[in-house]
């Protein structure tokens, strides 16, 4: 339901937000967050405190998403929330331009007079609705990079109240979505100014059904059993901004949170995959084609005629192997007899997303690029996205499991560690024995 909202405009004198009264003097080095694979919609799930008294809340990780939202229709009780007043300096950085005032009798967290109002976003299923910006206490614990230590609280922190519904197609026991992009109020930016961290942050994601993986607030070392630091030897290729919003609604015109990446070809068996129309792999004057990366994308989603190359070259490369009936939604599958192993899983032939320059390519093994469906059958897991879709390549979930993605917004750059299988360790490894 993308739609556009009128704004009125609103004239704001430009008051930075006052700081939150200075707490002991415990200055975290960096903040971090588990995060679990929910089996059944293959979503990535964090836990993080909020209100007074503090509850543990489960939030659908949303690389990203604009901001936190939470549902505060059922269930979200606090003394310590507040909404954000129309013309507000809150309302400001947030860019909430549009005022909203709740008619219901009884209000509460989610429903006031006179408060701005974002659109909280669920990507998943792309829809987004209108809902009131308010503040409340958010604790996160720290990390040396080893392992956590202690919590930390945020008083002020910016979110945006939800109605239940926006919950549809989300795991069971999700209250919200935690948007880690590029705007004033995600979760990164809001932490790094508060705690004066690095403008950077990092994640590493797993499947394991057993043990989490982990995002990272600030700077490394991002450390995995056994030795090693993840945040050395590190590609780096530039993050790309999207002018245009990729958001399914806003009330004036702005740039996409998302982030975005230069793909410039694609290499199978490093032979360039032929037949790929550049002109998609740029991002045009409406914001539409290039090359993004998702949380809330299981599988990496092509435009339909690289999809098409992409299958069309990797059976070529790996036509020894016998093909067998495709298992939706993937179209390309393989009799997994016929297919050895290795340290970075079925040995099929790499993939390279070529970037700025022929030199720098981020990699994609079998760990990540096939899929077991069943016991003989394994599958390319990428999946069609159509003719005309927003954005040509959708980097999804599977495809950055066990890779470490630092975001280094200072420097407004990626970088990727490829496979964590090739240095003996995965994102399931940090150690979340506390230190505290
Ligand atoms: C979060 O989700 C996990 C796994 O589904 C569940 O065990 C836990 O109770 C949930 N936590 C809260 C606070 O709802
Ligand atoms: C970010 O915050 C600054 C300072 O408050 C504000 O001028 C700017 O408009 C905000 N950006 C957006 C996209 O809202
Ligand atoms: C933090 O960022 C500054 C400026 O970009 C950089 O000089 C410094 O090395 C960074 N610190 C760490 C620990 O990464
Ligand atoms: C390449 O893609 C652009 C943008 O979608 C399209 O306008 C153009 O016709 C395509 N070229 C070919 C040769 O398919
Ligand atoms: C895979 O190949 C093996 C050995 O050739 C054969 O026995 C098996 O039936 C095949 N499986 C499928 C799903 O085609
Ligand atoms: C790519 O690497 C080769 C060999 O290391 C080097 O000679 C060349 O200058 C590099 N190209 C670019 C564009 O960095
Ligand atoms: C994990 O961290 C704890 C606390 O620092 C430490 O005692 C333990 O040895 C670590 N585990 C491993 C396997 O290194």
């Amino acid at each position: 339901m993308a739609s556009s909202f009128h704004f009125s405009l609103l004239f704001l004198s430009l008051l930075s937000l006052s700081p939150a009264p200075a707490k002991a003097s415990f200055h975290p080095h960096a903040l971090l967050l588990p995060v679990q694979k929910d089996p059944s919609t293959l979503l990535y799930v964090t836990q993080l405190n909020q209100g007074t008294p503090l509850a543990s809340e489960n939030l659908t990780l949303d690389l990203g998403g604009q901001f936190l939202w939470v549902d505060c229709e059922n269930g979200y009780s606090s003394t310590t929330y507040r909404p954000a007043r129309c013309g507000s300096a809150k309302c400001s950085l947030a860019g909430a331009d549009t005022c909203g005032e709740c008619s219901s009798a009884a209000k509460r967290p989610g429903c006031s007079k006179n408060t701005c109002e974002l659109f909280p976003d669920n990507t998943v299923i792309s829809a987004a609705t209108n809902g009131d910006l308010g503040v409340d206490v958010v604790s996160i614990q720290s990390t040396d990079g080893f392992n956590p230590g202690t919590f930390v609280s945020m008083r002020h922190f910016l979110f945006s109240c939800a109605p239940a519904f926006l919950l549809k197609g989300l795991p069971s026991g999700v209250r919200g979505m935690a948007g880690l992009g590029r705007t004033n109020i995600s979760l990164p930016s809001q932490f790094s100014s508060r705690f004066k961290l690095n403008k950077t942050f990092a994640i590493c994601l797993t499947a394991s059904t057993r043990a989490s993986g982990v995002v990272f607030f600030g700077p490394g070392p991002y450390h995995f059993l056994f030795n090693t630091d993840a945040s050395t030897s590190l590609l780096y290729t530039p993050l790309l901004l999207n002018p245009i919003s990729t958001a399914d609604a806003y009330s004036r015109p702005t740039a996409s949170s998302d982030y975005f990446i230069g793909v410039t070809s694609i290499q199978i068996n490093q032979i360039t995959v032929p037949n790929i129309n550049a002109s998609l792999l740029a991002i045009d004057s409406n914001g539409n084609g290039g090359t993004k990366i998702s949380t809330v994308t299981p599988y990496t989603v092509l435009q339909t005629s690289i999809y098409n190359a992409v299958l069309t070259f990797f059976q070529n490369q790996l036509s020894r192997v016998p093909t067998v009936a495709a298992v939706a939604p993937f179209g390309l599958c393989f009799n997994s007899t016929n297919i050895g192993s290795t340290r970075v899983g079925p040995a099929v032939p790499p993939i390279n997303l070529v970037l700025q320059n022929a030199n720098v390519s981020w990699t994609i093994f079998g760990a990540n690029s096939m899929v077991q469906v069943s016991n003989e059958v394994l599958c390319l897991g990428f999946v069609d996205g159509g003719v005309n879709p927003r954005t040509s390549i959708v980097i999804g979930g599977y495809q950055i499991e066990d890779n470490l993605l630092q975001f280094d917004l200072g420097a407004s750059r990626l970088g990727f560690s490829s496979s964590l299988l090739f240095r003996q360790t995965t994102c399931a490894n940090f150690n979340f024995t506390s230190n505290a």
